[in-house]
């Protein structure tokens, strides 16, 4: 039944400009009561940050950044939803239009900003959904204008622990200008100190909520070294891998389009974000499991996300031009291939490919 709506009203979603197109799809998920169909396998099951996942597919962040439908995401099968990202104070987010689709090249290019609806108003949403459980992270950032944009990370801290399944701290958008800076050695150490410290003063009231940080693909590997330093010696629980790149390659279709400042997603940042994801494997060595995200749009990338590290992936843009139908479809494949491969769980799976990918020519 899903599936039939979808087909009927996807070539409708594909005329509006990106960003009606998205929030029709919220607004379509408020109000229709949708059911979750089928079991999850449990093959599929997780254990990771000392939370158990039904299955490793997430709903990455951005879909529902204001927590309007964290519970229809879980009901249709998503392991987890990542809320956000939220800044304390609500804020508009830079000129529309923002959002464009490259549908040659499976990709979109954002520059939202943190478009956000603020923290309080999150809040109240998450605290009236927070019995029905699932694993609901939240991913959260700074305002633009903000003078201290570390006490905005740990205020957000204080603020969600109570509703959080996982804080994702996102120091990785390329749309608030100077957030990535917070990626680098000094700053991220300040950062990590004070967010872990937040969240232990919060903890003596609350549970311990898992600290995932959110980085960019556009690294160095020398800044990778620094980066998951600074996250072993901090211990961050998590690392999520990553965000949207800035980098265009000179292969995409859409080259008009492909101009347009932002942050590009989908099939095209696949290969790169999955060496970034394989590199940050092998520096981490088990101290923390990692999400893999970016380009993840069938079975087949979802096992090469978890062969190269990941122990959850999470995905997006795949589903602005395949639609929902794509959730059962990964899930399947890939009880297919741990079943194929003799596996009794993801975490057999999770980095086996990891080393020999970091052999590779370097992604172009
Ligand atoms: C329209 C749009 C908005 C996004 N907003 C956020 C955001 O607010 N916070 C964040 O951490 N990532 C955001 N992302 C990045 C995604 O969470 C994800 O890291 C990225 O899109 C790569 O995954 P994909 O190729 O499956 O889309 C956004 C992505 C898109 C396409």
């Amino acid at each position: 039944m899903i599936g039939l709506l979808e087909s009927m009203a996807r070539p409708l979603l594909g005329l509006l400009e990106a960003e009606d197109a998205h929030r029709l799809a919220i607004h379509a998920l408020k109000f229709r009561p949708f059911v979750k169909l089928v079991a999850d396998d449990p093959l599929l099951r997780v254990r990771a940050f000392g939370l158990n996942f039904p299955n490793p597919v997430g709903m990455a962040a951005g879909f529902d950044k204001h927590g309007e439908v964290p519970d229809a995401l879980l009901r249709l099968g998503f392991g987890f939803v990542e809320v956000g990202t939220v800044t304390p104070q609500p804020q508009a987010g830079n000129a529309r239009p923002r959002v464009f689709r490259l549908p040659r090249d499976g990709a979109v290019i954002n520059r939202l900003g943190f478009n956000s609806d603020g923290a309080p108003t999150v809040l109240r949403r998450l605290a009236a959904r927070a019995k029905e459980g699932g694993i609901v992270g939240i991913n959260i950032g700074a305002n633009k204008e903000s003078a201290d944009r570390i006490a905005d990370y740990v205020g957000l801290i204080e603020t969600f622990a109570p509703v959080a399944s996982y804080f994702a701290v996102n120091i990785s958008s390329p749309n608030t200008p100077g957030l990535r800076d917070l990626q680098q050695a000094q700053s991220l150490d300040a950062l990590l100190r004070r967010v872990m410290e937040a969240r232990a003063r919060v903890s003596r009231t609350a549970a311990t909520t898992p600290v995932l940080i959110k980085i960019a693909p556009d690294l160095t590997l020398g800044e990778l070294d620094d980066i998951v330093g600074a996250a072993r010696r901090h211990r961050v629980d998590g690392m999520i891998v990553g965000n949207t790149t800035v980098a265009r390659s000179a292969t995409l279709r859409d080259q008009a389009i492909a101009r347009e400042p932002g942050g590009l997603s989908g099939c095209p940042m696949f290969a790169l974000a999955t060496r970034i994801l394989a590199e940050t494997y092998v520096r981490v060595e088990d101290a923390f499991p990692l999400i893999g995200v970016g380009g993840i749009y069938s079975g087949a990338t979802a096992v090469i996300k978890i062969r190269a590290g990941a122990s959850l992936i999470a995905l997006y843009s795949a589903l602005v031009f395949n639609g929902l139908r794509l959730l059962p479809a990964i899930k399947s494949e890939l009880s297919h291939a741990l079943r194929q491969a003799g596996c009794c769980a993801v975490d057999e799976m999770v980095g086996v490919d990891a080393a020999a990918l970091t052999a590779e020519k370097w992604p172009a």
